[in-house]
């Protein structure tokens, strides 16, 4: 394959781009740290919005956020380094597919809601996550937050896979 002109091209002739696509053994291993950045991030960021749609209520909110989040943000380090290498393999090819360009607008969007989540729900959960309101439901807000990030990560791990094929 002949590398594109500009910055892609560019970087596509790099030698990582070049090592990313001859090397037979280094885009698999690279891929394989994407997906296990993608369990970490979705498997610690589910078990707080399944806290946040009712489940599990025992557990107050806060201490489960304390406990995974960290967890959430540690998987961007092998998630986004691992991701941008393989862009680098193809760069050009990528950014015009629209499955790529959907999936990084889906990338923000979910990170626009978790700041949303941040920002203004989380900061009135020392009403609704005392001992004493716990076991009700928790709030819309933090309801329809939930909801739009398992939805919306859910479509950005689709997305990913579907990169294979279109
Ligand atoms: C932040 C959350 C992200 C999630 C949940 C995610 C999800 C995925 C998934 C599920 C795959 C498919 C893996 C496979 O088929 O074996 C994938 C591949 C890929 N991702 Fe991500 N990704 C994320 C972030 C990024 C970022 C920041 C970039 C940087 C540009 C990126 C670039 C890529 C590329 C280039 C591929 C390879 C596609 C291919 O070779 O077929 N990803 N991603």
């Amino acid at each position: 394959m002949t590398p594109a002109a500009g910055p892609l091209g560019a970087l596509e002739a790099s030698g990582l781009g070049r090592a990313m696509r001859e090397w037979l053994w280094l885009y698999p291993s690279v891929e394989i740290v994407h997906i296990v950045g993608i369990g970490l991030l979705f498997g610690s960021i589910a078990v707080l919005d399944l806290r946040l749609l009712g489940f599990s209520r025992s557990i107050p909110v806060r201490r489960l956020a304390r406990h995974v989040l960290p967890w959430t943000a540690g998987s961007f380090l092998l998630i986004v380094p691992s991701g941008l290498m393989m862009f680098t393999a193809h760069a050009s090819d990528f950014v015009s597919s629209a499955v790529f360009v959907i999936k990084m607008g889906l990338i923000l969007a979910a990170g626009l809601n978790a700041a949303l989540f941040h920002s203004m729900v989380l900061r009135t959960a020392d009403v609704w996550d005392d001992d004493e309101m716990r076991h009700l439901p928790p709030p819309p807000s933090a309801r329809v937050s939930a909801a739009a990030s398992l939805l919306l990560w859910v479509a950005v791990i689709a997305c990913g896979r579907l990169l294979a094929y279109f």
